[in-house]
């Protein structure tokens, strides 16, 4: 597509003569003449698949021992550190790359738990399917929450506790057999690399079209099931990145969730099924899951993960579910018992009061109120900032926010993000969610090159130390164009820390 060099913000400025031919040299078709992208392919693990890896000397240096490459979130942390992110200072940065909801106090919420009980039994090992009252907790609030009409409710028998969602997400792929796994892009960027761990199954990425909303098409997924054989369908709904209820609630998850009877399975990533936005009064509360569908829940091959993380506002206690047929379950604690052993034991017992329906429903609302407060508050501040959002988000904290508008080279997401690092702000280059970034291709034709992801989990005046931040670099390039972007980028790696969860 393409682009004039002139900024989308408002108000009139001249730039010179050098300016605009310096902006139009920087109209860079290749990520070969960026030195974002450059910074990124020399990142341990980032080269084209089939041409030798860098060998980072300071890591590489075990024998046997391949890096899987940095995740998108060790890079986005790396490189804020090489900025001056550190853990001491992480006050003085605002962090909208990150992928966790605030955890404080927030208007009308229960109170949040500050302290946990440690009985004896507690210091055992937990079994590898969780402490049956936590997995009954979790039955009885599906069942009193989107089945109570339903003759077939979930048990215990049902549920599986996980060490955290991609735990279970980890133990599902390893009892996944060689059959052909179905995953859309953009998603959740640990589905990439969570199936491409576990070598048996055959992961088959689908692209979503932003003409659809990023939403799945169920037309053209059941031909995929018939042409391909697909055998298992992995989505999160409501999806991030891109903060929409990516299987429309009602019809279309129904007849997806159908197509469980036919014989694929289909596996639903719910962690955000309360982050949903309501425009009458009257919805809030309400949330969404495949549960309320799902007609016999031992024979329909339904799968749902969610749990403290997102929900709860808790991604630190690492209790999270996995719920399916009893037979599923059984296959989950035997990979649980080699891959993770089974969640905390402690914060097993002390999660059972926060699944009381009562205890939800007061948590839901508040979170619901609070967050929708939030988003209408970023979105209106980018709209100030001429950055209006293509597809603004329905549910999640994410905003998928599309940077074409803006001149070269503060137009594609990796430059926009060392631009914002220099301000002390992180946000999430969109090609972390691309199929694999690492591939071949020009990193330039990624669909997902030209977007950032923006977390409004953080707090709000976080939220707002961030956007004063992309204030200022709209400023400056609108008032000295865009010949100091794109360039200077630091690359000298901070102290080693453990990576800060974007
Ligand atoms: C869609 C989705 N599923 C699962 C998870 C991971 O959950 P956990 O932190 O419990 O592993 C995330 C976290 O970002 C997510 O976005």
């Amino acid at each position: 597509m393409a682009h004039t060099p002139q900024l989308a913000v408002s108000g009139t400025s001249t730039p010179s003569f050098r300016d605009i031919v310096r902006d139009v040299m920087k109209h860079y078709k290749h990520e070969k003449e960026s030195e974002a992208h450059q910074i990124f392919r020399n990142a341990g693990g980032h080269k084209p698949k089939g041409v030798p890896q860098i060998v980072d000397p300071d890591e590489e240096t075990v024998p046997g021992i391949e890096h899987p490459g940095s995740t998108g979130v060790i890079y986005c942390s790396d490189r804020a550190m090489a900025n001056g992110f550190s853990y001491t200072s992480s006050h003085e940065w605002a962090n909208l790359g990150q992928g966790a909801p605030e955890v404080g106090p927030i208007p009308d919420a229960p109170e949040r738990p500050n302290s946990i009980p440690l009985p004896t039994d507690s210091l055992e090992y937990a079994p590898t399917t969780g402490v049956k009252a936590l997995r009954e907790a979790v039955a009885n609030l599906y069942n009193h929450t989107y089945r109570q009409e339903k003759n077939s409710q979930y048990t215990y028998e049902n549920v599986c506790i996980v060490p955290g969602g991609r735990s279970g997400l980890s133990r599902l792929a390893a009892v996944i057999g060689d059959v052909y796994t179905s995953y859309q892009v953009p998603d959740y960027t640990a589905y990439d690399q969570v199936l491409s761990s576990f070598k048996r199954l055959v992961p088959i990425p689908t692209a979503l079209n932003p003409k659809d909303k990023y939403r799945l098409d169920i037309e053209q997924t059941k031909k995929d099931i018939r042409t391909q054989g697909l055998a298992v369908v992995l989505a999160s709904n409501p999806r991030n990145p891109t903060g929409q209820v990516g299987v429309i609630r009602g019809n279309d998850l129904k007849e997806l969730v159908s197509l469980s009877k036919e014989g694929t399975t289909i596996i639903l990533d719910e962690f955000y099924s309360w982050y949903i936005y309501p425009e009458n009064n009257s919805d809030y509360g309400k949330s969404i899951s495949s549960a309320k569908y799902v007609d016999d829940v031992n024979e329909d091959s339904v799968v749902i993960i969610d749990g403290l993380t997102k929900n709860w506002r808790l991604p630190g206690w690492r209790v999270c579910w996995v719920i399916g047929p009893k037979n599923l379950i059984t296959a989950l604690s035997q990979s649980g018992s080699f891959l993770d052993g089974g969640a905390n034991h402690p914060l097993q017992l002390a999660a059972i009061p926060l699944l009381d329906p009562l205890h939800v429903q007061q948590e839901k609302i508040a979170l619901q109120k609070h967050f929708k407060v939030k988003r209408d508050h970023v979105l209106s501040r980018l709209k100030d900032l001429h950055l209006e959002v293509d597809i603004p988000p329905t549910s999640t904290f994410y905003i998928w926010l599309n940077l074409e508008k803006l001149p070269a080279p503060l137009n594609n997401g990796l430059t926009f993000f060392e631009e914002l690092l220099k301000e002390q702000t992180i946000v999430i280059p969109g090609i972390f969610f691309d199929i694999n970034p690492a591939h071949r291709r020009n990193l330039f034709n990624s669909p997902c090159h030209h977007f950032v992801r923006l977390s409004f989990g953080p707090p709000l005046k976080d939220l707002d130390k961030g956007l004063d931040a992309i204030g200022r670099v709209l400023k400056r390039a609108k008032k000295s164009g865009m010949s100091e972007f794109g360039q200077g980028y630091k690359t000298a790696a901070g102290l080693p820390e453990e990576p800060a969860q974007v």
